[in-house]
C-alpha cells in the first residue's frame, strides 16, 4: 500500500520540479529572446530615425528622396494590426481598472528591456508613482525589480499623476498634472517634476475626455504619445470645439511645445489615440470585441482620413490607454487591469525585420 503511495508523492515531486525547471528555462529564453529583439530594434531604429530626419529635410531641401515611396513612414504605410501578442493580467489582477504600461523608447543603457506601469491607484483618477519591472517577463509573472519610483509619498498634491494616458520617454515620465491643463515631465533620475503649460481653453479635469457611445472615460483630457520622432500630447480645447488637436513635446530643460496641429476629428467620438511616424491615429468603440482605428492625420502632409478601417481585436471591453513603441512597433494597451500589447504591421515590417 504504502510503496506505491510513495512512488505516486516522488513521480509527482519529479513531474513538479521539471515542470518548474522547464517554466525557468522558458522565462530565461524570454529574457534573452527580449535583449536580443531590443538590441536588433534599436539598430534598425537608429537607421529608420536617419531615413526620417534624412525625408522630412528632404521635403525642403535637396533632391526628393527615392525611399520612402510613399507619405512620410520609413517603414511604408500602416497596414494592419496584429492579434494581441501579449495579454497578461500582470502583478495586481482586477485591482485597478485604469492604467498605462510599455517600455521606453529611449533608455539609459542597460535598461532597455525595463518595462514600467502606472496605474491610478486612488479614484480611478491619481498615481503617485512609477513601478519598473526589468523585463517584460518579470512584468508578467509580477516581479518588480527595482520597484516603485515616487513622484511624492501621497495623493493628491501639486504634481499627482492624474489620468492614465501616460508614456516613459528618456527616463522621464510624461503625464497630465493633477488639476492643470499642463503637461508634467518628472524625471525619474533627479525625481524633479517640470512643466509646460497647454494653451488657454484647453478641456482639463475631466471636461475633454475619450468616449463611447455615452460613456466617457474619466480624467483622459491629455493624452501622451510616443514615436520615432519623441512626445507628443492629444487635447482638445474649447476654441477648437472640442475636435482633437496634437502638439509635439520637445525634450528641453523645461519641456516646450512646438509645432500643434487642429483636426476635425471630435474627440468625443474618440476612445484613444497614438502616433505612428508623425501620423495621429484615432480608435473607436464597434463591439466589446472590436475596436476600430479609423481616423488618422499625417502631420507631415496635413492630411485626413476617416476611412483607416483597421479593426483590433480587444480581450476585454474597454482600452484605458493606447500608445506606440517606436522600439518594437508594437501598441501597448491598458484594458480593464489587463496588459495587451499589439503588432504594428506595416508595408515593410516584414522586409526590414
Ligand atoms: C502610393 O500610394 C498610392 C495610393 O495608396 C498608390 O496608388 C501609389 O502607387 C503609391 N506609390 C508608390 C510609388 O508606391
Ligand atoms: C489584419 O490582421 C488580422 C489579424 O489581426 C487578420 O485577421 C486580417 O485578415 C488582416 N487584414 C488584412 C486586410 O490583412
Ligand atoms: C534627468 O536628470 C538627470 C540627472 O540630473 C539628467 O542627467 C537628465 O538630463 C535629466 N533628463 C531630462 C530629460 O531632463
Ligand atoms: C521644433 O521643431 C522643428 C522641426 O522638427 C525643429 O527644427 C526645432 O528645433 C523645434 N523647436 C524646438 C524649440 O525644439
Amino acid at each position: 500500500m504504502k510503496l506505491p503511495l510513495l512512488l505516486v508523492f516522488l513521480w509527482t515531486l519529479t513531474t513538479f520540479s521539471l515542470q518548474m525547471e522547464q517554466v525557468r528555462a522558458e522565462m530565461e529564453q524570454l529574457e534573452t529572446f527580449d535583449t536580443q529583439q531590443v538590441v536588433k530594434r534599436q539598430e534598425a531604429n537608429q537607421r529608420l530615425r536617419r531615413d526620417l530626419d534624412k525625408c522630412r529635410n528632404g521635403l525642403h531641401a535637396g533632391p526628393p528622396p527615392t525611399e520612402p515611396p510613399n507619405g512620410s513612414c520609413p517603414y511604408g504605410e500602416f497596414l494592419n494590426i496584429s492579434e494581441p501578442r501579449v495579454y497578461t493580467a500582470g502583478e495586481y489582477p482586477g485591482s485597478y481598472k485604469y492604467g498605462a504600461w510599455g517600455r521606453d523608447p529611449k533608455p539609459e543603457p542597460g535598461k532597455e528591456s525595463w518595462h514600467w506601469l502606472v496605474l491610478m491607484t486612488s479614484s480611478n483618477r491619481y498615481s503617485n508613482y512609477v513601478r519598473q519591472y526589468h523585463s517584460l517577463s518579470s512584468l508578467i509573472v509580477g516581479q518588480s525589480v527595482p520597484g516603485n519610483v515616487l513622484i511624492s509619498s501621497s495623493n493628491p498634491t501639486t504634481n499627482t499623476i492624474q489620468g492614465p494616458n501616460v508614456v516613459l520617454y528618456g527616463g522621464s515620465l510624461y503625464y497630465n498634472c493633477y488639476n492643470q491643463h499642463a503637461v508634467c515631465r518628472f524625471n525619474l533620475t533627479s525625481k524633479t517634476v517640470t512643466n509646460v503649460d497647454l494653451p488657454q481653453g484647453t478641456r482639463y479635469n475631466s471636461k475633454g475626455n475619450f468616449c463611447h457611445l455615452d460613456e466617457c472615460y474619466p480624467y483622459t483630457d491629455l493624452d501622451l504619445a510616443t514615436d520615432e520622432s519623441g512626445v507628443w500630447v492629444v487635447y482638445t480645447t474649447t476654441q477648437d470645439f472640442g475636435n482633437l488637436v496634437l502638439s509635439k513635446v520637445e525634450e528641453g530643460e523645461p519641456p516646450k511645445l512646438n509645432q500643434t496641429w487642429h483636426t476635425s476629428v471630435f474627440k468625443q467620438g474618440v476612445t484613444n489615440t497614438f502616433v505612428a511616424c508623425g501620423v495621429l491615429y484615432a480608435t473607436r468603440y464597434v463591439s466589446k470585441d472590436v475596436e476600430e482605428i479609423f481616423y488618422s492625420f499625417d502631420t507631415t502632409t496635413g492630411k485626413e482620413r476617416f476611412d483607416v478601417g483597421i479593426f483590433m481585436n480587444k480581450m476585454s471591453t474597454n482600452i484605458q490607454a493606447l500608445n506606440y513603441s517606436p522600439v518594437d512597433q508594437m501598441l501597448y494597451a491598458y484594458c480593464d487591469s489587463n496588459m495587451v500589447s499589439y503588432e504594428a504591421m506595416f508595408e515593410s515590417s516584414g522586409d526590414s525585420f
